[in-house]
This record gives structure tokens, C-alpha cells and sequence, in this order.
């Protein structure tokens, strides 16, 4: 086998590419566009970037990939070196079987109920921040909306009050749009400053509030730490915000450049939660990185144990051997079971996905109904920014 300088004996070379995950080629532009541009005759490269890591690029083997906690561990978070010991996240770094108990007492926090609560609180204010907007005839979206929304919404699940936003707003800009301004340690150390007497109080003093509920299930028989509260409630602040923000900002990117949708769901409100669902798998925007426990075989070449892989959902719910015409937005495309991988699949599938749907759809009906027709702002255009969550930095819009 050919081996070039720097690169694994194990890794053929007619799979070497170059490829910066955090930096794709016309990422600026269209960042769907820029990790298809991966795709070619090998459902799994190397690259040389970043230190050096697997990515699948064919559709099945990153849903397949993905869906095996087994051989592939959640601890390393990212190809960043350090970043998963700095983040520490419960439960989305850990695995099998220490993950499960703590799985099940998040998800209990986030059951059915709690997000049909939190339906009214997501309508008052999309509609409030709908109406501001509507007699200025246009807006950066990113800023003046979708930064917004789901900062109130984290804000009311932790049961504090929303005047709090003016503190949480930095942070949530620096995971969204990281300036350089602060290193990881910092931010984790920010938002671990904001959440801790929160994290306190909530463990010496439960209440109904989503960090109550959750931290009020007790794991294997014992009560959680407070190192292990602390660890969860930033995973839900990290895992919450920055996703949140690139779905709002997608839905709105392709309903401005696409006027016939706009239309149908003015016209039919009724189509608005298979909309909602279609929009999501047509623009992922999260890429997960594994590091594997054990060889594993796939595509006719062995990784090996202790190799990197990033899975990218972009590259499975484009890929066409997984969705038909999968570029196309198609409100009655059958999405049923959930096949796409937006919000992951398997045993880290995200605990936030009911919230985060509920979010989307009133997040439409809200807006369609205040705003008029929109386009996206002549002369602009829409801007991205790579990353683990991808997003739009800028997004101007005019009705
Ligand atoms: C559109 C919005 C969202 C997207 C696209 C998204 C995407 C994802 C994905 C892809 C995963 C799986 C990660 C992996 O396999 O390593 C995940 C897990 C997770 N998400 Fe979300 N998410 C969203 C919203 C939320 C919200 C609103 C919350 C909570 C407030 C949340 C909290 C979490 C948590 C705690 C996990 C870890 C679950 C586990 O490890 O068992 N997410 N999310």
C-alpha cells in the first residue's frame, strides 16, 4: 500500500484529499453546495486537514456510521484537539452503557408535555418580533430574529426571567458567530459562570423548570453531582442556541428565494408542519465527529481503532441514493419514518428535536402571517460560516 509523508500506513492513497471541514470551498456562499463538492467515487476519504481524519461521504455509510455507539465513541466531540475535554458534555460524550441513564432523565425534562407548554411563550414572541420588524420593510434576519427566538425560549425552560437575555446574548453570538474574541476555555468558562447558581439552585431547591425536572431524575439510584449538572445544563445551552438560530435562518433563506412555497403556505396553513419537517431534512446544518473504538470495515478499507471520522447530515440528506431529487423542496415528500440525520440518529439522537420542530412551525405561522411577501434584499447576498453547526452569518431580507 502507498503511504505519503504524515499519512496513516492504513489509509490507501486514492483516498487522500484535502478538505478543511471548518473552511469548505465556497463555504461563504452555500455551504450545502461546498460539502457536496466531496462527493466522488469513494464513500469515505482522508483528509490531510485538521490533523488528519476520516469523513464519510456517501449517504448510507455516514447514516450507518452514525448509528453505531458501539465501535464508534462520542468522547473526542471534535476533530478540534482538546475541545472534548474542555466541553465534557452530558450526555452527548458519553457512551454506552454510561450514557443511557443519563439520556433518560433529559429526555424525561423534555417530554411531549413540556413542549406543548412552551408553544405560547414561542408564538408571543415570535409575533412580537414579527410585528417590530414588519413596518421597517426589511431586516437582517440573523440579528434581529433568529438570534433572538431561542435565547427567550432557553431562558423560559430554565425558569429564569427573560430580562436575562442581554447577558446570555454575547454568548450566544460567540457560539453562533465565533469572533476569535474568546478561546473555547473561555466560552465554556462564561457559560458555566452564568449557569452555575442556577445549576445550585436547582439541585438544593428543585422547582418545575426544565434543569429541575431533569435533575430531580436520579441516575442509577444516586442523585447527580453537581459536576455532572454543570456538565448537562451546558450541553443543553451549547446544544440549544446555535442550531436553533441556522434552522430559523434557513427556513427563511429558502422561503425568500423561493416566492411558489411562500405562496402554498400562505394560501394552505395546513402544510406548514410537513414544510416545517422537509425544510429541516433539505437544510442540515450539524456535522458530528467519532472516534472509533474498534476497526471497523466499510467502503473496502479498514479504519482503524483510534482513527477520527466526521459525519456530515449535509452529505447523507443530499446524498441522491438516500432521497430522491434530494436538492428539491418538496412539501409532500413522505418523511415518515424520519430517515434524514438534521437531528442525528441512534442513541445521541437530539433530545431537543420536539422543541426544536414545535420552534420551526410557529416560528412560520407567526411570521407568514405578519410579514408580506419577502425576498432576500437586492444587492445582498445570503453569507455562511462552516463548522460543527453551520449557519448564515448574514441574511438581509426585504417586503
Ligand atoms: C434545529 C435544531 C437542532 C438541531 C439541528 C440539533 C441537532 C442535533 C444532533 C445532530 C444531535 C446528535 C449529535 C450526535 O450524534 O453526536 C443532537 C443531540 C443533542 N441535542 Fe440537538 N439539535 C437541535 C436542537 C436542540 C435543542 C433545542 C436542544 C435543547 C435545548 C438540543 C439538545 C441536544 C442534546 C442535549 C443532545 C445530546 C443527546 C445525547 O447525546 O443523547 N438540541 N442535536
Amino acid at each position: 500500500m502507498a503511504t505519503i509523508a504524515g499519512i496513516p500506513a492504513h489509509v490507501p492513497s486514492d483516498r487522500v484529499v484535502d478538505f478543511d471541514i471548518f473552511a469548505p470551498p465556497g463555504v461563504e456562499e452555500d455551504y450545502w453546495a461546498a460539502w457536496k463538492s466531496l462527493r466522488g467515487p469513494h464513500g469515505i476519504v482522508w483528509t490531510t486537514a485538521n490533523g488528519g481524519h476520516w469523513i464519510a461521504t456517501d449517504g448510507a455509510i455516514t447514516r450507518d456510521l452514525w448509528a453505531d455507539a458501539e465501535r464508534l465513541s462520542s468522547e473526542s466531540l471534535a476533530v478540534t484537539p482538546g475541545l472534548g475535554e474542555v466541553m465534557d458534555f452530558i450526555p452527548l460524550q458519553q457512551d454506552p452503557p454510561e450514557h443511557k441513564p443519563f439520556r433518560m432523565a433529559v429526555m424525561k425534562g423534555f417530554a411531549n408535555q413540556y413542549v406543548t407548554a412552551m408553544e405560547p411563550l414561542v408564538r408571543e414572541v415570535s409575533s412580537e418580533l414579527a410585528e417590530g420588524l414588519a413596518p421597517k420593510g426589511g431586516c437582517e434576519f440573523m440579528s434581529e430574529f433568529a438570534e433572538i427566538l431561542p435565547i427567550h425560549v432557553f431562558l423560559t425552560l430554565i425558569g429564569v426571567p427573560t430580562e436575562d437575555r442581554t447577558k446570555l446574548r454575547p454568548l450566544g453570538q460567540q457560539l453562533t458567530r465565533p469572533d476569535g474574541s474568546m478561546t473555547v476555555v473561555e466560552l465554556r468558562d462564561a457559560a458555566d459562570a452564568y449557569l452555575e447558581p442556577y445549576v445550585r439552585a436547582r439541585l438544593e431547591n428543585p422547582g418545575t423548570d426544565l434543569f429541575s425536572r431533569i435533575l430531580s431524575v436520579p441516575i442509577e439510584g444516586r442523585a447527580w453531582t453537581f459536576g455532572e449538572a454543570q456538565r448537562m445544563c451546558r450541553n443543553l445551552l451549547f446544544g440549544g442556541l446555535d442550531t436553533v438560530v441556522a434552522m430559523l435562518g434557513n427556513f427563511a433563506m429558502h422561503l425568500a428565494q423561493n416566492p411558489a412555497d411562500q405562496a402554498l403556505l400562505r394560501e394552505d396553513r395546513t402544510l406548514i408542519p410537513q414544510a416545517a419537517d422537509e425544510l429541516m431534512r433539505r437544510y442540515p446544518t450539524v456535522s458530528v465527529t467519532r472516534n472509533l473504538v474498534a476497526d471497523v470495515e466499510v467502503d473496502g478499507i479498514t479504519m482503524k481503532d483510534g482513527d477520527l471520522v466526521y459525519l456530515s447530515s449535509a452529505l447523507h440528506n443530499l446524498d441522491p441514493d438516500c432521497f430522491d431529487d434530494p436538492e428539491r423542496v418538496d412539501f409532500a415528500r413522505n418523511l415518515q419514518p424520519v430517515r434524514h440525520t438534521t437531528m442525528g440518529v441512534g442513541a445521541h439522537r437530539c433530545v431537543g428535536a420536539g422543541l426544536a420542530r414545535m420552534e420551526a412551525i410557529t416560528f412560520l405561522e407567526e411570521w407568514l402571517d405578519r410579514i408580506p411577501e419577502f425576498r432576500i434584499a437586492e444587492g445582498t447576498k445570503p453569507r455562511f460560516r462552516g463548522g460543527n453547526v453551520a449557519a448564515l452569518t448574514d441574511l438581509r431580507l426585504s417586503w
